[in-house]
């Protein structure tokens, strides 16, 4: 007999032989499988067959440090970051304030590393304890302005958005109300800056290293010295959810 799987089953057998070869067992969060699975029905479950359950480091991941940088984070769970580092370097090289090098560096860490839906306001958040309030500011208008042209500051509506997303893509209204709250406080060229550094077209040859950026995050992020995580910050459990995503508590 000929059996036929679908993409779907042949992707869950994949993911049963993974987690037999692990010696714990993986259960993932909601948020990793919404969509692909119905998040009104019970968590399907791997087979545990009396192995125990995840409850640290995932050895499929790259392990972190004890007491882990931002710089860390880049290496480890953010990389290549390429977009990022970019960014920052063309922000450096329009002769930009080290606030706004920071902010460029930082601006889609959360795409880079967590939770894509409202990078910015998830960026934001997790940075704020660590930056100038201006810079996690920008960070989460970043996500509004990047949808609303101002000729003035030298940002066009992005040619990729219409390629992403429809010629007809209207943003949601609350985006719009973030974007017409931003015209008005001080620090909107800040975020405004974000959107003119914010390219897709880069050159893919061109490499830029993190390690151009350590003076800069050195002296504008406050690294925690029990590291990022472990400082009882209000953001503290987010950097570890990044470091161990599949915890099963
Ligand atoms: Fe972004
Ligand atoms: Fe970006």
């Amino acid at each position: 007999m000929i059996v036929v799987m679908t993409t779907l089953e042949r992707a869950e057998a994949a993911e049963r032989a993974m987690s037999q070869e692990l010696d714990r067992v993986v259960v993932k969060s909601v948020l990793f499988t919404s969509g692909e699975q119905d998040p009104t029905k019970p968590v399907p479950r791997p087979p545990d067959r009396g192995k125990l359950y995840m409850m640290g480091p995932d050895p499929r991941l790259p392990r972190m440090p004890e007491k882990p940088t931002l710089l860390d984070f880049f290496k480890y769970r953010f990389a290549p970051a390429n977009h990022l580092l970019q960014s920052a370097r063309l922000a450096q090289k329009s002769g930009a304030s080290e606030k706004i090098i920071l902010a460029c560096l930082l601006h889609d860490i959360a795409i880079a590393g967590f939770i894509r839906s409202d990078h910015g306001y998830w960026g934001a958040q997790l940075l704020e304890p660590y930056v100038d309030e201006e810079v996690s500011w920008a960070i989460r208008y970043h996500q509004a302005l990047r949808f609303f042209a101002d000729e003035s500051a030298g940002y066009r509506y992005p040619d990729m958005y219409v390629k992403l997303f429809g010629p007809d893509y209207k943003p949601e209204p609350y985006i719009e109300r973030a974007y017409l709250d931003a015209r008005q406080h001080k620090w909107y060229m800040t975020a405004r800056l974000i959107c003119v550094n914010d390219l897709y077209s880069f050159d893919p040859n061109v490499q830029v290293r993190l390690e151009e950026f350590t003076d800069i995050v050195g002296r504008n992020f406050r690294q925690p010295k029990e590291g990022l995580g472990f400082d009882g910050s209000p953001t503290a459990h987010m950097w570890r959810t990044i470091i161990t995503p599949t915890k099963y508590l």
